[in-house]
């Protein structure tokens, strides 16, 4: 777990600026007791799996990609789309983030109009950066210029495939309404190349060492967080710096942590200042259950019955 004096206290300040996130039906209502908590919103493609958390008020919002669009059935672009739609629906007024296939400036935002179409609470998604590695001929600052047209026509938008806090930081001064920081993949990504020796440097950035040479060019935390007591994830760092610095300047963008791969990751991105966290179903369903919880409830029963006689 994260040790008591690495708790940030002063994120919480931020949020007091934020919107009100779940407002009183009617004025005669006292105000909403969590109405400045962080949303949590499922990771999912699945209509199936949405439904549940929905109905229980667990989630107000959902997210995609084509990899969970592909997971939950989507075999053609016309089911993709029937499904997205959907969801978008079912969700009205909450957001649901539906992410841009298309690699080209132009394409893309014509995408993105098409997207926004299915409704008032889609949001776009964005990949923050990677054109040039699909390819080299592509333009790598794509993501960005997007962002920030869609920005101007007020379309909202989330950036994704967020590393790093400068990655972050760019995206919000590019007008993106959230960014998606993947805590998970650098979890795994750490986890797979962990060089104790190397215990400099924060969330997930590339440069030369001093050892140089390919193999040993890449420089990274290792300050490992808790996953379930195993030394492996130091992904909630990069939430962590996110946050701060976002906080320090006062920035609105929504830091929405994604890519969860265990339940403790959930707490712990809480507790860093995440505004938003977008979390697959099985570990939403998961947590909101607790084996003490069960065995209190089946005493209070058992003992209720007392009172029958
Ligand atoms: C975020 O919006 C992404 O859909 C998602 O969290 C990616 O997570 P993964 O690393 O499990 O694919």
């Amino acid at each position: 777990m994260l040790r008591p004096d690495e708790i940030p206290a002063h994120i919480g300040i931020r949020r007091e600026e934020m919107e009100v996130t779940i407002p009183s039906a009617d004025g005669k209502r006292i105000s909403h007791p969590a109405g400045k908590s962080p949303r949590i919103f499922a990771d999912t493609g699945s209509i199936d799996e949405i439904k549940p958390l929905f109905e229980a008020g667990i989630i107000n919002g959902v997210t995609t990609n084509p990899t969970l669009l592909k997971r939950a059935g989507a075999d053609s672009l016309a089911t993709a789309k029937r499904m997205m739609k959907e969801i978008v629906e079912l969700l009205d007024p909450y957001p649901v983030s539906l992410e841009l296939t298309e690699l080209t400036k132009d394409k893309m935002i014509a995408q993105a109009a098409e997207l926004a179409s299915y409704g008032p609470n889609v949001v776009i998604k964005v990949p923050t950066g990677g054109y040039s590695a699909i390819d080299p001929s592509y333009d790598e600052h794509t993501g960005l210029k997007v962002l920030y047209a869609l920005w101007e026509k007020d379309i909202k938008t989330n950036a994704t495939l967020i590393f790093n806090s400068t990655q972050a930081l760019f995206a919000a001064r590019a007008g993106a309404t959230y960014v998606s920081p993947f805590l998970g993949r650098v979890a795994d990504y750490l986890y797979k190349h962990d060089e104790v020796e190397r215990e400099i440097g924060n969330s997930l950035y590339f440069m030369e060492d001093h050892k140089g040479g390919k193999e040993n060019s890449r420089v990274f935390n290792t300050s490992y967080v808790a996953s379930g007591g195993a030394r492996k994830d130091s992904g909630i760092r990069l939430i962590h710096e996110i946050a701060v610095i976002f906080a320090n300047y006062g920035i609105k963008t929504e830091v929405l942590a994604a890519s969860f791969r265990n339940d403790v990751q959930v707490a712990e991105s809480l507790l860093c200042g995440a505004d938003i966290l977008t979390v697959p179903a099985p570990i939403l369903m998961r947590i909101a259950s607790h084996p003490l919880t069960s065995e209190g409830m089946k005493a209070f029963v058992e003992d209720s019955k007392a009172f029958d006689k």
